[in-house]
């Protein structure tokens, strides 16, 4: 994509293939609770779901990290969980607790209504269209999706689980209402992100966090056939839209993983060598990444020189700083500043 022009929008601009001097930065959950003023917000929005179908304090709370920090960009107040809400299963969000729903059964697939999808989000695309206008336009905004694997291991398992065992049997044993599911979401996911582009997002990322524990079969039915699918819908709409791929733990597949999909972006999780983009990627091809979350936590003198290795192993391609996964809510404020500044060669 190294032929589109320039934008202006830096980050946007690294991710349509034109390297920049210094990376921009972005950081995963920028917006969250290792935030005051965020952890006050979704007080007073009384649950998180409301607080992302509330465009008013959605898209305040979209700005707040921006306010503090000199990121390039804002991603989206949102979560991949709306899909299935969306979708007409029950999605709760309990303290302390993430995310939890009724797990659906083979013949619950059928009952999912995808015909309403749009108009059930469409206060997070309001969210959207307030954000763009309030967004120096210097600043990328960045919408999103959960990638259709990654949102069926909470339909199917009901909860986050660190084997995704649930999802994975389900997938073995009922085959055919597996891959109803995966259709279902792939085409709500791909309407979804063309409706944030037009309410105004640059770019998407499309988060497979449970890339992991999947074998080779699996990873390409699962992982990449519908990522690759999703992207293909969206370009049908919207012929050279920036879509970034972050396919977590996707380790020996990573490079098949952006070959096949055709993602503009791949995100690179915190276990993934420096080395291997080199070895593994196409020059042009622009990779997010990739400080491990707790060295930022942790900060000093050893996120500095990672932080650093980073940027130097990426001098060659066009990169988007960012973590290797979210940011985590004992985060110390003044770490992200300190890391902000370092991207940006102060
Ligand atoms: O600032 C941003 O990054 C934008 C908002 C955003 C949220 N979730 C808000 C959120 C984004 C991009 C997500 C993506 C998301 N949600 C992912 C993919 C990224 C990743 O971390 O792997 C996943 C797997 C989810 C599902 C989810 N939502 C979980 C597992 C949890 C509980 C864990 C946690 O961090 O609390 C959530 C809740 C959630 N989503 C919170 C936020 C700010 C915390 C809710 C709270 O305020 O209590």
């Amino acid at each position: 994509m190294t032929s589109a022009p320039r934008t202006g929008k830096r980050l946007l601009d690294t991710a349509l293939g034109h390297r920049q001097s210094t990376p921009p930065i972005w950081i995963m959950r920028q917006a969250g609770r290792y935030l005051p003023e965020y952890r006050q917000v979704r007080e007073q929005a009384g649950g998180f779901l409301n607080l992302c179908y509330t465009p008013s304090l959605a898209s305040e709370v979209t700005l707040q990290p921006l306010h503090r920090f000199d990121l390039d960009a804002a991603i989206l107040f949102s979560d991949i969980l709306v899909i299935p809400d969306a979708l007409g299963q029950s999605v709760r969000f309990e303290q302390g607790e993430g995310p939890v729903l009724d797990p659906l059964d083979p013949a619950d697939i059928a009952k999912l209504d995808p015909s309403r999808v749009i108009e059930n989000l469409s206060p997070v695309l309001e969210t959207v269209e307030r954000v763009r206008a309030a967004l120096d336009p210097s600043k990328t905004l960045i919408g999103f999706c959960g990638a259709p694997w990654t949102v069926a291991t909470y339909m199917l398992g009901g909860r986050g689980s660190p084997d995704q065992a649930a999802a994975r049997l389900f997938a073995l044993a009922h085959p055919e209402a597996f891959a109803a599911l995966i259709d279902v979401l792939v085409d709500a996911s791909a309407e979804y992100l063309v409706a944030q582009f037009r309410a105004g997002a640059d770019l998407v990322q499309i988060f497979e966090s449970w890339a992991l524990n999947l074998d080779e079969t699996a990873f390409r039915a699962y992982v990449i056939d519908p990522n690759r699918r999703i992207v293909e819908k969206v370009r049908q709409a919207l012929p050279d839209a920036p879509i970034t791929g972050f396919p977590r733990g996707a380790a020996g597949m990573l490079a098949e993983y952006a070959e096949k999909t055709g993602v503009s972006v791949l995100g690179l999780d915190y276990a993934t060598p420096l080395s291997f983009a080199a070895r593994a990627l196409p020059k042009t091809l622009a990779v997010q990444g990739n400080l491990d979350p707790l060295r930022l936590v942790s900060g000093g003198a050893q996120m500095e020189k990672r932080a650093r290795e980073i940027i130097a192993g990426f001098a060659d391609r066009p990169h988007i700083f960012n973590l290797g996964h979210g940011i985590v809510p004992q985060t110390p404020i003044e770490n992200v500043a300190r890391l902000v500044d370092i991207v940006h060669g102060r």
